[in-house]
């Protein structure tokens, strides 16, 4: 019988530069078998590299495709080191019992300092008399250039960043009113109005921090800016799918509202090496930045922080809240039991077998835990840990298993 595991035996594989404090993370829980690799591999280097490997991180550049999943045989996740999972094909993962989990909040202060920032010289043109300085004009004139104090603050999706943008806008003297699809509870002060048509009636800067949806897409239009007041800011840091451009761009033309920052756009340069074009580059009084958003020191080590300790928990107790592609369940520890982890296919009679193979051997359940997704199940079985290796045994056997594993 076995009572503790050997953590150096898992092999843990870091592309792309990540940063070190998920190395960090990862050897203070007692896991020192760690590669860290500061570029994404093409597809067959990374099938070379992921032989052995149990842990995978990367960010944004590697792709992981089914024909990966399909060699990486002892992989059990994959921790993405950023916002985005649309490199990794998640079916494929699901599909071969490998969890996948991001870091979809950790870069949250980046983006609302960054957008109180923009606010703040937006109202006071800022923008325009740099630009003008730059090329030799001297503008010194307090003509539209306002305090952000008293202003009325609009924020367009109150998740994570637009109530911490609130509660921030707040503490410098802005009064903030939000628009949600879903009733929130205001932070502070602010309050929340029924229609975005109402909060462009009375907001001074508008912020949309709404996810990129049908019902956002193109949310932004030439009727919605018009309804912006004549002096207002209009700021996306949120998805470049959300703004007409073009209209933004006829709205600035004619100084129809004071000023704009774009962080986001509908199409991206692919690298810093592409052109970046838009009509917006005309404008002076629009702020534009390359989608950095959220991109900080801060964000980066936070986020190194936030999935290391996501694979982490998953390695020590099977534990998969936040996960993007597998049944969420929290667990707690097992100091006294043994934890098989059963990933099955989700259908129909998987779980009275499951439950046949403890019948029949005599096994007493400490404790079960059952969660499933339309095509995945994932069951979490302590028992005592004489019993452990013969129920792995029998579960592998079960039909319908993806993946079956046990933690000491
Ligand atoms: P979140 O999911 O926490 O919040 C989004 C909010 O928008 C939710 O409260 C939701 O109910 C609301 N919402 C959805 N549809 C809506 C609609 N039609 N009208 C009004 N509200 C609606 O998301 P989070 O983390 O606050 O991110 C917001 C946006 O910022 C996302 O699009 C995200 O991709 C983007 N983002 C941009 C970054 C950058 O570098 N510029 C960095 C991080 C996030």
């Amino acid at each position: 019988m076995r009572t503790s595991f050997d953590k150096s035996r898992l092999k843990i594989l870091l592309l792309e530069g990540i940063h070190p404090s998920a190395e960090r993370v990862f050897r203070d829980a007692g896991y020192s078998n760690i590669e860290a690799i500061s570029t994404a591999l093409t597809d067959q280097a990374l099938i070379e590299k992921l032989e052995g490997v149990h842990f995978l991180g990367i960010r944004s550049a590697s792709q992981v495709t089914r024909k990966i999943f399909e060699s990486a045989d002892k992989l059990v996740a994959i921790g993405c080191f950023c916002i985005g999972t649309n490199q990794v094909d998640l079916q494929a993962a699901s599909e071969h019992g490998v969890v996948v989990f991001n870091a979809p909040y950790s870069n949250t202060r980046s983006v609302a300092e960054l957008v109180l920032a923009e606010a703040i010289m937006l109202m006071r043109g800022i923008p325009e008399k740099s630009a003008l300085a730059h090329r030799g004009v001297w503008k010194k004139s307090a003509s539209d250039s306002y305090e952000i104090r008293g202003k009325t603050l609009g924020i367009v999706g109150y998740g994570a960043i637009g109530s911490q943008l609130s509660v921030l806008a707040e503490g410098l003297g802005m009064r903030v009113i939000f628009h949600d699809v879903v009733s929130k509870l205001p932070l502070g002060n602010a309050s929340q109005v029924p229609t975005l048509d109402a909060l462009l009636s009375q907001a001074d800067v508008v912020s949309l921090h709404v996810p990129d949806l049908p019902s956002t897409r193109g949310m932004m239009t030439r009727e919605r800016i018009d309804q912006m007041k004549p002096k207002a800011v209009l700021i996306n840091a949120s998805r470049g799918s959300v703004v007409d451009i073009d209209a933004l761009a006829n709205a600035l033309r004619g100084q129809r509202i004071l000023g704009a920052a774009i962080d986001v756009f509908p199409v991206e340069p692919k690298s810093n090496h592409d052109p970046f074009e838009s009509p917006l580059t005309h404008f002076d009084n629009c702020i534009l930045t390359p989608h950095v958003g959220g991109s900080t020191q801060e964000a980066q080590e936070n986020i190194g922080v936030e999935v290391a300790d996501k694979l982490v928990r998953y390695s020590d107790n099977g534990s998969t809240l936040t996960s993007v592609n597998f049944p969420e369940v929290a667990l707690p520890p097992h100091p006294q039991h043994h934890r098989l982890l059963h990933i099955h296919e989700n259908r129909p009679g998987v779980l009275s077998q499951i439950n046949r193979v403890f019948a029949e051997n005599a096994i007493n359940i400490g404790s079960q835990f059952l969660q499933t997704t339309e095509n995945i199940g994932y069951v979490v079985i302590d028992v005592d840990r004489d019993y452990s290796e013969i129920a792995l045994e029998n579960l592998a056997n079960v039909e319908g298993t993806i993946r079956c594993r046990v933690l000491f």
